[in-house]
């Protein structure tokens, strides 16, 4: 260890293929450049539960005095988490949950809050409450995460009391990737003379099914809604017209490190800390742009 660092800090990242998870290490690196006493070791799970696993249990070996982690999947990273809080090592969750409560702190969007504005937007854009009317895709992020199961649930106490509003397909994940939500709805398409709406879990998969649309020559009938928000995606791709909207998801990149550097010097963390979110639409997504430098 270096002489002027004091804390060396281990963060699990669950892979670094989507976009979305870039952002979040270069918000965690931003942030760590601000704190010269700390030491950031970073580790690339690659979008699998068992390598991420082998790095969290290289983080413990290490001795880290902090561990961040985002999960791939709740239930595959519980053990791994609940042997680092064993090992006396603060954890800090991010973004997605674990099986457990027992770590130091949660830090992340409130999903369920994030999939209720969803699903009150699509009613809003099916006709109204009382009245909406359509046809629903909703494009599943992965089954085996927190984040995933609260944007549906959020999004169906809206859409579930609309009598007019068909669901057209049941629990289709597109683990969170632009391709395979394109592939999905390319068959939806196919299975459907009518969708009037699609729901896509996050930026990447709505838009994915935008393209499936396109390129059947149907993308005006139907209206897209993501979750995210970056500027150079989601905010982007509603700025053109093609998402009818996106959901800011914000990356715990930063808050979550100063969380930790926080605890570690002996102050008092919140159990959860929640990172705020807002409705991006063509009404406020080219000041986004242009806030970002795009
Ligand atoms: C990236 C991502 C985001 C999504 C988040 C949910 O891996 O899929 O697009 O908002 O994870 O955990």
């Amino acid at each position: 260890l270096a002489q002027d660092k004091k804390w060396r800090i281990g963060f699990s990242q669950a892979t670094t293929i989507e976009p979305w998870r870039a952002q979040f290490n270069k918000d965690i690196v931003a942030e760590a450049a601000k704190h010269p006493e700390v030491e950031l070791i970073i580790t690339d799970g690659e979008d699998k539960t068992e390598k991420q696993v082998a790095d969290v249990e290289n983080l413990i070996r290490q001795e880290v005095d902090a561990l961040l982690v985002s999960p791939k999947e709740s239930a595959g990273l519980t053990g791994v988490v609940q042997q680092a809080i064993d090992a006396k090592i603060p954890v800090f969750v991010l973004d997605r949950n674990v099986d457990t409560d027992k770590y130091n702190q949660f830090v992340g969007g409130d999903n369920k809050l994030i999939g209720r504005a969803a699903g009150e937007y699509a009613v809003e854009l099916l006709g109204g409450k009382g009245k909406a009317q359509g046809n629903v895709v909703e494009i599943w992020g992965g089954m085996g995460t927190q984040p995933a199961h609260d944007r549906h649930d959020g999004f169906h106490e809206f859409t579930d009391k609309e009598p007019g509003i068909k669901n057209l397909l049941d629990q289709q994940s597109g683990d969170w990737k632009q391709d395979q939500a394109y592939n999905i709805m390319a068959t939806a398409l196919r299975n459907n003379e009518k969708i009037d709406l699609v729901y896509g879990h996050n930026d990447p998969m709505a838009y994915g099914a935008y393209l499936a649309a396109k390129d059947a020559g149907r993308e005006k009938e139907i209206k897209f809604i993501g979750i995210d928000g970056l500027p150079g995606e989601g905010v982007t791709w509603v700025n053109n017209g093609e998402l009818s909207a996106t959901f800011l998801y914000a990356t715990p990149g930063a808050e979550g490190l100063r969380q930790a550097i926080k605890f570690l010097n002996g102050e008092k963390v919140e159990k959860t800390v929640t990172l705020d979110t807002m409705k991006i639409t063509k009404d406020n997504a080219a000041q986004i742009m242009k806030d970002n430098g795009l």
